[in-house]
């Protein structure tokens, strides 16, 4: 029978990762389909039953996305350190009656930022904005790059720090708020990880961060060129970069992970990507 996959969210109409996942298919010859579903967000227990329902029908491997990431993490017999760390989940592999459980976003982040835009992150300056799910499925991976120094900037401080202390121990990291930035200088790359995009806001960051010769990246994707992309062009910022290219790298990591074959992510990237202008 033909393997089964799906990614789980609600909204799910605009999700590209069944078209993602069918050209890897195609292009390693993958035995397999990949669709979408719609979780129903009550009753509280409608998830863990969609998915063992899909468990039940052959379903091999399911992409998670927003609202059931948690969700996902509680459900899951086995997750990586990844995954622990970020408190959330954005795949799962069904083995032998048990869920185990990965997150792929960060690393997904970082392959797009040293592999495609390739800009190496080993000795450089990094800030990170925002201390949600997006930001803690970055750090270990981040810090794995042996960044310089890495600093989180977040509206709510004692969040970063909580965060800062859970993983400090594993680089230079540091938690500060927005006012803090002022007096720190040029950072190499800074990430946008907070949600304020989505509603077309901009984190109050102070644009003496952006360094010209650096890189401004924006984990969301589609949106062409948001207030924060904006602020750092006008700051003078060289590389400005929005997520599309880590939403194609996490899904190659998921199917690695499934297939145990690497699809090329390059001509994906390139169908989806969106002009910043
Ligand atoms: P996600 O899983 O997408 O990261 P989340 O866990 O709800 O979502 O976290 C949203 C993050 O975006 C938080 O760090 C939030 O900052 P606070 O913790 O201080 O609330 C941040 N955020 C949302 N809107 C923002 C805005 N307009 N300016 C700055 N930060 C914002």
């Amino acid at each position: 029978m033909t393997d089964q996959y799906a990614v789980i969210g609600n909204p799910i109409g605009h999700t590209k990762s069944p078209l993602i996942h069918g050209l890897f298919a195609e292009e390693t010859q993958q035995d397999m389909v990949y669709t979408a579903i719609e979780g129903l967000l009550e009753p509280d227990e409608a998830f863990a039953d969609t998915v063992r329902a899909f468990v039940a029908a052959g379903g091999k491997g399911m992409n998670v996305t927003a609202p059931f990431k948690l969700k996902a993490f509680a459900i899951a017999d086995e997750r990586s350190e990844r995954a622990e760390l970020a408190g959330a989940v954005n795949a799962m592999k069904f083995e032998d009656g048990r869920i185990v459980a990965e997150n792929f976003d960060g690393i997904g982040l970082v392959r797009d930022i040293e592999v495609n835009l390739g800009l190496p992150m080993a000795g450089k300056r990094v800030l990170i904005l925002g201390a949600g799910g997006a930001a803690r499925g970055a750090l270990l991976p981040f810090l794995s790059a042996r960044p310089a120094e890495m600093v989180i900037a977040n509206r709510d401080v004692t969040k970063g720090r909580a965060l800062a202390a859970k993983v400090g121990a594993r680089g230079p990291l540091l938690a500060c708020g927005y006012g803090d930035l002022e007096a720190m200088g040029r950072f190499d790359l800074v990430v946008n990880a907070t949600s304020a995009s989505l509603t077309g806001e901009l984190p109050p960051v102070p644009p003496r961060v952006f360094s010209p010769e650096g890189t401004a990246y924006e984990l969301a994707y589609g949106k062409r060129l948001t207030p924060f992309l904006r602020l750092a062009r006008n700051a003078g910022v060289r590389t400005v970069a929005d997520g599309v290219g880590m939403l194609v790298e996490q899904a190659a990591e998921a199917f690695d992970w499934w297939r145990g074959v690497r699809p090329q992510t390059r001509a994906v990237i390139d169908r989806l990507t969106v002009a910043l202008d």
